[in-house]
């Protein structure tokens, strides 16, 4: 006991392989997508991206993470904004939209072992013939997810590993046969299916019918609490937490991180858990904002941030592997917290301890009950093959909510076993590694720029003749998909573009607007002047928008208010304080047609907003009070072709 203070808790711990193995560890990762989270990386300069890239992917020096998650874009909202269809059309076919392939390209560079699952959260409209709803039709939704997994092989040469059904709604046991029917006939044997991308339900149908149970190769819920159910368990599938964190990515992030990490397997036999979302590299005011492992939302500044999420990652992900296996062990802590140990079998032995406090570890969901943690002396008997273990390296974290200076995956001095025995003084909000492996690294890395705001004086024609990218740096789209776009016949002003391409409204995941809409800028922008060219496609009753002091996007889309200023191919104007246009502030003629350019002016000042059409005023003075801030946007009336060129934006 220590001098003066109360007797330290202190208890054992057996660490054995002699009766065999747990559960086959399947690596740890994190989700680019569901929806648009990935969108401002891509257009970040080098070196820094790749600096970001590298903190994520690469081997033994970041977040060093085995799995690679991604959305199969479906032309619709799924959180943060759209990710574009391989398929917009029925007849179309395209794999080099979005940025999703590069995302999976750079991620096999650096780690050529990395996982790869992709998983739809919505769908284009001509899956379910106009219904809300892709099950209809099993054998399109197939043949179009199955185009996507040829696509990347063929265009790409990126081997899928898994695929999802349906991101957190309803499954078809019909629709999992068919597609692992088709997948089969293609060869495709090693591509697993993981199911149901939700709650644990799945595995009570699972257990009632022999097909759907093979059809599954892994049974996969969201949010789980740390927590599986009986069913799951008699499935005798692999059982993964396949998206979880969602927390903002500070000390409490990596706390919710770092708890989870261990105890969805202590709890839950969970062996692999995914991390929504990979990097926050969207409009820190979109839903959700800064939920990643890290930061790198200025591609403007190249500023980006490695939070300390990157580092719990480390403590697990540097020193285990997929294909490692758990050892068989009960792995709560007496006093509070927990460990995993695992091994490769071929003689290395990884533990990972984390005492994390219960409000120093919350999770965004669900809600945590009460647990304590105390300070307590842990004493492991190493036994089996690992008695003969006599060194330990040692990385250690520490989360300090007092002074704000958290210790974050230190080097310690390696700790010596003694005939298979050795003890830790563990304190509370920490986390320990102990390994074999020697491979760990903390890189000493340049630091990044500082950061800056949105430039506010801002431009884009467009003219690129061989974008890197579909879509142009910054727009982030919110409904419907803006793509770079060539008419190849024009005269001259406007060969290169940026175009609307979704016609009709998609399988959505959450509501959509029934407009299309891209945001970009500061969000923090109060006075700006936007303008664009525009080019109604749609005749009669087609129409576009530019906009200012757009306050909302994401799952929120559909009730984004702000300034717009829209023009129809009927002639007309409106001006409006929502993107859905019923709040109208002003309106008349335009004399705008379709299939014309025209020009578009919009004005806000204070509380005053005007506007231009092809310079000339067409309307001022309209009172514009609440929201007092926002993004530029451009957009269209409808799911339908538009174009728009030459975006200005000046704000101050
Ligand atoms: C999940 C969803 C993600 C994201 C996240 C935010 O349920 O799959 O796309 O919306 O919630 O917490
Ligand atoms: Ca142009």
């Amino acid at each position: 006991p220590r001098a003066g203070a109360a007797p330290l808790l202190a208890a054992t711990y057996v660490l054995d392989d002699a009766n065999g193995l747990g559960r086959e560890f399947d690596g740890i990762g994190a989700v680019s997508g569901g929806g648009a989270t990935s969108r401002l990386l891509v257009n970040y300069p080098e070196p820094y991206r790749s600096q970001i890239l590298d903190y994520l992917f690469k081997p033994n020096f970041g977040a060093s993470l085995h799995i690679l998650k991604v959305e199969i874009g479906g032309d619709a909202q799924s959180t943060d904004g759209t990710e574009p269809s391989h398929m917009h059309y029925e007849n179309d076919e395209n794999y080099f939209r979005g940025y999703e392939w590069w995302l999976m390209k750079e991620a096999k560079k650096r780690n050529p072992n990395i996982k790869l699952i992709g998983l739809p959260w919505a769908f284009p409209g001509w899956i379910g013939k106009g219904e809300n709803w892709p099950y209809d039709y099993p054998d399109i939704t197939a043949y179009y997810i199955i185009s996507w997994i040829l696509g990347a092989k063929q265009y790409h040469d990126l081997d899928i590993d898994y695929v999802g059904i349906w991101n957190e709604r309803a499954f078809s046991s019909k629709y999992i046969k068919v597609l692992r029917h088709y997948l089969d006939r293609l060869g495709l044997w090693n591509i697993g299916i993981i199911a149901a991308d939700g709650d644990w339900n799945i595995s009570k149908e699972m257990l009632v019918d022999p097909y759907l149970n093979d059809a599954i190769e892994v049974v996969g819920a969201h949010y789980p609490g740390t927590k599986t159910v009986q069913n799951a368990i008699l499935t005798g599938k692999k059982l993964w937490s396949s998206e979880d964190y969602s927390t903002f990515n500070d000390d409490v992030g990596a706390g919710c991180w770092a708890r989870i990490l261990n105890q969805n397997y202590v709890n839950g036999n969970m062996t692999s858990t995914i991390a929504w979302n990979l990097v926050a590299s969207y409009y820190e005011e979109l839903p959700f904002g800064r939920c990643g492992l890290m930061t790198a939302q200025e591609p403007w500044s190249g500023h980006y941030k490695v939070e300390s999420p990157i580092w719990i990652t480390a403590h697990t992900t540097q020193f285990t592997q997929p294909g490692w296996s758990y050892l068989q062990v009960d792995g709560h802590l007496e006093g509070g917290g927990s460990f995993v140990a695992l091994t490769d079998g071929l003689g290395n032995l990884t533990i990972i301890i984390e005492t994390m406090s219960h409000n120093h570890s919350k999770c965004i969901r669900p809600p945590l009950p009460n647990f304590n943690v105390m300070p307590q002396r842990a004493t492991f008997y190493l036994r089996g093959s690992f008695y003969m273990v006599e060194t330990l390296q040692v990385w250690h974290s520490r989360l300090d909510f007092e002074s704000g200076n958290s210790s974050l995956f230190q080097q310690l001095h390696p700790l010596q076993v003694w005939e298979g025995r050795f003890s830790l003084d563990l304190n509370v909000d920490e986390v320990y590694t102990l390994t074999t492996l020697k491979t760990g690294r903390k890189c000493g890395c340049p630091e990044p720029p500082p950061p800056q705001p949105f430039p506010s004086n801002y431009n884009d024609d467009f003219n690129i003749r061989n974008p890197p990218f579909s879509e142009a740096p910054n727009f982030a789209d919110q409904t419907g998909v803006f793509e770079y776009f060539v008419n190849a016949s024009d005269p001259g002003d406007h060969v290169f573009t940026l175009r609307q391409v979704v016609v009709q409204r998609p399988i959505t995941w959450v509501s959509d607007a029934d407009q299309t809409i891209s945001v970009i800028g500061n969000f923090k922008w109060v006075n700006m002047t936007v303008t664009c060219d525009i080019y109604i496609e749609k005749p009669r009753d087609g129409g576009v928008f530019i906009a200012g002091r757009v306050d909302n996007g994401g799952i929120y889309v559909r009730h984004s208010k702000g300034v717009f200023f829209w023009v129809f191919a009927d002639g007309t104007y409106r001006v409006t304080g929502d993107l859905a246009g019923k709040q109208i502030l002003m309106k008349g003629l335009a004399g705008v047609r379709d299939n014309a350019w025209h020009t578009l002016t919009l004005n806000i000042q204070g509380n005053s907003a005007s506007g231009l059409l092809n310079g000339y005023p067409l309307w001022d003075n309209v009172t514009v009070s609440s929201p007092g801030n926002g993004w530029a946007a451009l957009g269209t009336r409808s799911f339908e072709f538009a174009q728009f060129d030459n975006f200005h934006v000046e704000a101050c």
